[in-house]
């Protein structure tokens, strides 16, 4: 017997669990991706792109495919589709697990400072013109208009569009993961005083922070949205055990 899976992507996180389950005969993947990204990165197994229309086209699209197993994959900042899941779960009655990746700890030598919205962080930098690097994806990198005063280099995968509207501010294009080394010659190439990210956790997009700390360098970092209220875990073992279970319950006729 054959267990549709649904996987919540766009997270590094999404892709290992499809290349885990694209050679596993009792699993048949869906990679769900929002659509964000131009160009992804080559996938394991099928995909569908773009939105479901809110909780009731997902719950809609679960019962029409007959999904058997949901595994919510997106980013600790993507907070309305994990919402969306939990009121689909409830609504479906769908077996789902959330993998969501723990957050970074402080480490000694760090110098972080945490906020609960961008717009705290933005004011926070302050009246005088710092140099800053930020690293918190095209998306909100508008949200810097209120502070223009300062030299801003922004790195983002996908162009930002809109094209940003204040006087100092570059954009470099790239996608991680990344060297510690090559993020401090990067920060110190162009006299970086101050790093500004989201608390993604992970190891891809953790190399800017360790260098920052080796840089003496303040971390300014934006904490995540509460969770949504899914049961979660925290590594591919623990999601593939899950699986395991589902499949042998499954292959029981239960
Ligand atoms: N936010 C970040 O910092 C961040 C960073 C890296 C990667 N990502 C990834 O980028 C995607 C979009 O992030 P976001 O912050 O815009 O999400 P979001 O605010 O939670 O979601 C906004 C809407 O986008 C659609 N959506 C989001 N993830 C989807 C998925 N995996 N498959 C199908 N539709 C999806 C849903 O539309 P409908 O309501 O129409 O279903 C959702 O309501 C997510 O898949 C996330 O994993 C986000």
């Amino acid at each position: 017997m054959t267990l549709d899976i649904l996987i919540l992507g766009g997270t590094a996180e999404g892709r290992r669990l499809a290349e885990r389950l694209a050679a596993d005969r009792r699993f048949r993947a869906t990679l769900s991706l929002a659509g964000r990204t131009a160009d992804p990165l080559p996938l394991a197994v099928p995909a569908r792109f773009g939105g479901f229309g809110g909780e009731r086209g997902l719950a809609d699209y679960i019962a029409d495919k007959r999904i058997g197993a949901l595994v919510v994959a997106t980013h600790p900042f993507a907070a309305r589709i994990a919402v969306n899941a939990a009121a689909a779960v409830r609504s479906t009655g769908v077996p789902a697990l959330q993998w969501l990746r723990p957050a970074w700890e402080r480490q000694a030598g760090d110098d972080w400072h945490l906020f609960s919205s961008l717009e705290r962080l933005v004011d926070a930098i302050g009246e005088a013109p710092r140099r800053v690097f930020v690293t918190i994806g095209r998306q909100e990198a508008h949200a810097f208009e209120r502070a223009p005063q300062h030299h801003y280099l922004f790195r983002t995968i996908d162009p930002i569009d809109p094209p940003l509207a204040f006087p100092h501010a570059m954009v470099l294009l790239a996608r991680g993961p990344l060297a510690v080394e090559d993020e401090m010659r990067l920060m110190t190439e162009h006299g970086i005083e101050l790093l500004v990210a989201k608390m993604s956790g992970g190891a891809a997009t953790y190399a800017k922070i360790e260098a920052a700390r080796r840089l003496r360098l303040p971390v300014y970092l934006v904490d995540r949205p509460a969770p949504a209220d899914l049961a979660r875990v925290e590594t591919l073992a623990e999601v593939t055990e899950w699986l395991d279970q589902l499949a042998e319950r499954a292959e029981r006729g239960e």
